[in-house]
């Protein structure tokens, strides 16, 4: 672990700092530089979840809150909505014209929910596809990132944590600091920001500690811990990315701050946290430009965006300012 004092010893002597993130020999140094074209017009799906627990239900049977549709666009992609429900070849298709997916937080099951079922359904294709050298980009935040410890282990290896409703800086481990795919190109000042300033919004009930993470060879052996974070004494993961494959979660919200509203100590949204939010967005979406996916015709492109469905405000008794319902 590098303390935030630690961390920011080393941040103050930039050019070393510059060093270890740009010339450590990980794997992921020689995978990332992979000679690939780029795709400059990415298309993100972000999946939707059962409206159930929403007081909102009576819009839709499912929905996306729209922070993470605008995160996406604030760094140059367009959204797909993943919608619940669907046939199997309905997903597929989607999932050759998309260039990765993005789980959001929320309050479905991990276990029984659509939502998981739907996330299955393409973290499998992705790792298949991956597998034969092709790049899909799987997201989880929050919800999304638990879901994601979920999918990777078979089993629920989560701990009740009292973790709504505030900001946090991140504890870097010594492996990200050394080398990470999404953190190795963050300017020295947003790193510094994220090491000693509360700029991650936690909202969640749960959290996967990094005893239970390190217990379980499946989650071990995929995933790099990026950062933890204490809560009540209880050492968790805050962020991780899988050694082999572009997949990643964090447990805190890098959408709120500049998206969400609500009036909460748990959304930073000082100049700094800003930047760190688009600095994340920009990561995922060049992850995402990775991706030659397409629609098969720019007419069943254009009929899959998102632009074709109208976002509710929600926001004077929601913590979301707008919410995208589906039948
Ligand atoms: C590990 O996961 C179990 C659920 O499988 C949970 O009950 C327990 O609290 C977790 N332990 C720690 C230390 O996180
Ligand atoms: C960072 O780690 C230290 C040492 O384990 C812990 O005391 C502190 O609470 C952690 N900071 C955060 C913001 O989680």
């Amino acid at each position: 672990m590098v303390s935030p004092m630690g961390l920011l010893a080393v941040l103050g002597c930039c050019s070393l700092l510059l060093s270890l993130f740009s010339c450590s020999p990980v794997a992921s140094f020689v995978w990332g530089s992979r000679l690939r074209a780029k795709n400059d017009r990415p298309i993100l799906g972000v999946l939707a979840q059962e409206s159930k627990y929403n007081k909102f239900q009576k819009f839709g049977s499912s929905y996306i809150a729209a922070s993470y549709v605008k995160f996406l666009e604030s760094a140059g992609a367009r959204v797909v909505p993943i919608r619940l429900k669907l046939s199997d070849e309905e997903y597929d298709k989607i999932f050759q014209s998309i260039n990765g997916i993005l789980y959001p937080g929320g309050g479905a099951s991990l276990v029984t929910s659509e939502y998981s079922r739907v996330a299955k359904i393409f973290y499998n294709k992705a790792i298949e596809a991956n597998d034969k050298g092709d790049y899909f980009l799987v997201w989880g935040t929050c919800l999304g990132h638990e879901l994601l410890s979920y999918l990777t282990s078979g089993k629920v290896l989560l701990s009740r944590t009292n973790t709504d409703g505030f900001a946090l800086p991140l504890n870097f481990t010594t492996e990200a600091v050394k080398g990470s795919r999404l953190f190795k190109n963050f300017p020295d000042d947003i790193l510094q920001t994220l090491a000693t300033k509360p700029v991650t919004s936690n909202f969640h009930h749960w959290s996967l500690s990094k005893q239970n993470f390190t217990e379980n060879k499946e989650l071990r052996s995929f995933y790099k811990i990026l950062t933890t974070n204490t809560y009540g004494g209880l050492e968790c993961i805050s962020t991780m990315e899988a050694y082999e494959y572009p997949i990643y979660g964090v447990q805190w919200h890098p959408e709120k701050s500049q998206f969400e509203w609500k009036d909460s100590p748990g959304i930073p949204h000082f100049p700094s946290a800003v930047r760190v939010a688009y600095y994340m967005a920009d990561f995922l979406v060049n992850e995402a430009r990775k991706s030659l996916h397409r629609f098969p015709s720019k007419d069943e492109e254009l009929k899959a965006l998102i632009y074709n469905y109208a976002p509710v405000f929600t926001g004077a008794s929601s913590v979301f300012q707008q919410i995208y319902f589906f039948d």
